[in-house]
């Protein structure tokens, strides 16, 4: 059902400055920067092999990512698991007894569909179920 990883998403206060860090630093490139109105966030997109980092920055302040960034300050975010089928993969998850955030999957990034898993069901990491656009 679990294909591997997807992505790895990092929160922080301003995109541009982090992905130059990130760029300069592992040499790496971004592929894009987009906005998920849905989430209230910027993303810039960095292929990395099979996977790629997200980077995030929260576009308001009543985004779940401002929130997490006034709490718990810049850091890891949340780790994707690419599924087959995202509905499905919820509905096993909330079968084995964890708590879910989405209990349907919702649209992401690029016409992906979507769905997060309740971190405090899952040793206070954040897992986000991404099935890819069909
Ligand atoms: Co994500």
């Amino acid at each position: 059902m679990i294909k591997g990883l997807h992505h790895v998403a990092i929160a922080v206060n301003d995109l541009d400055s982090a992905v130059k860090v990130l760029e300069a630093a592992f040499g790496l490139k971004v592929s894009h920067i987009e906005e998920v109105q849905e989430q209230k966030v910027k993303v810039a997109f960095i292929p990395l092999g099979d996977t790629r980092l997200e980077i995030m920055e929260p576009t308001s302040e009543d985004s779940t990512v401002a929130k997490f960034l006034a709490n718990r300050g810049e850091g890891l975010h949340h780790i994707a698991l690419h599924a087959g089928d995202a509905a499905e993969a919820l509905r096993e998850a909330g079968e084995a007894g964890v708590r879910l955030i989405d209990k349907v999957a919702r649209d992401g990034a690029h016409g992906t569909r979507v769905g997060f898993v309740h971190p405090k069901s899952t040793f206070g990491c954040l897992f986000e179920l991404v099935e890819d656009k069909k």
